[in-house]
């Protein structure tokens, strides 16, 4: 299959999950300044940075003269406020420079989080105005396709009850289970992961009609490096939602010169 890029005037969004690095605020700003410098006079794309929650106010208060700096959380509540100990809402990531927030992680699913509990917290975010990264993606593949059918149920039930205006809110990032945190060799190839954005447009066609399915960036996650980058940009996917690779200034910097 030919992998020609049809999203090209599309603005690329590249998300930094740092997952629960670094362990301090000092390292946290030394990796945020670096990638500053590294893409210094870069323009045209949405560069996310989502770092652990108590760095969020620490990074968004250094005010990144660059406009193209954005702050992400890594989860968030489905209530707004009230007694519920240890969670955080979308109105409070807000108040500490979140405008994006990752919503239903495999690492977070892995500890139990439900399509149900995902659901209610991508509506929760995006009616308070976060861009949603709803992440999805199988644990392993078959030869029989079972996959593909569970990853749309996992889409559909992720999905359930978010119409309408909360649609402009939503980015789709495929990451499939297998492919996180390995190697840029271990990852998807180009040619699978071009097939793989088709279905996932496909099945949000499928669920909120052609023009609004389609107007979805969908992301990839899953090893992006260096390496693979340049590749991986050529399918269908709209940027790319990056883990280990995200913690090196220099790293980072290459995937996102990839992608634009
Ligand atoms: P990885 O992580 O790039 O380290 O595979 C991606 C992710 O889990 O979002």
């Amino acid at each position: 299959m030919k992998t020609k890029n049809k999203n090209i005037s599309r603005k690329k969004i590249i998300v930094a999950n740092w997952k629960m690095n670094p362990t301090s605020a000092s390292e946290a700003k030394k990796i945020f300044l670096g990638i500053k410098k590294e893409l210094k006079g870069v323009r045209g794309v949405d560069v996310v940075i989502a770092p652990p929650t108590p760095f969020l106010a620490v990074l968004a208060g250094l005010k990144p003269s660059s406009a193209f700096f954005k702050f992400g959380a890594q989860d968030v509540f489905w209530e707004s406020k009230g007694s519920f100990t240890g969670e955080v809402s979308a109105k409070q990531l807000k108040e500490v420079g979140a405008s994006y927030v990752i919503v239903g992680h495999s690492e977070r699913r892995k500890l139990g989080e439900s399509n149900e509990d995902v659901s209610k917290k991508v509506l929760a975010a995006s009616k308070e105005g976060l861009r949603v990264i709803l992440c999805v993606g199988e644990e392993e593949r078959d030869s029989h396709g079972n996959y593909l059918t569970s990853l749309q149920k996992e889409i559909k039930e992720s999905l359930s009850g978010v119409y309408g205006a909360r649609l402009g809110n939503l980015i789709v990032a495929y990451e499939p289970r297998w492919a996180i945190g390995k190697t840029a060799s271990e990852s998807i190839d180009a040619e699978e992961l071009h097939a793989m954005s088709i279905f996932i447009k496909k099945t949000l066609a499928s669920i909120y009609g052609k023009k609004a399915g389609l107007s979805i960036p969908i992301v990839y996650g899953g090893s992006v490096e260096p390496a693979n980058a340049a590749a991986l940009a050529k399918s269908l996917v709209d940027g790319f939602l990056v883990g280990h690779a995200s913690l090196s200034p220099g790293a980072f910097a290459k995937i996102v010169h990839a992608v634009k």
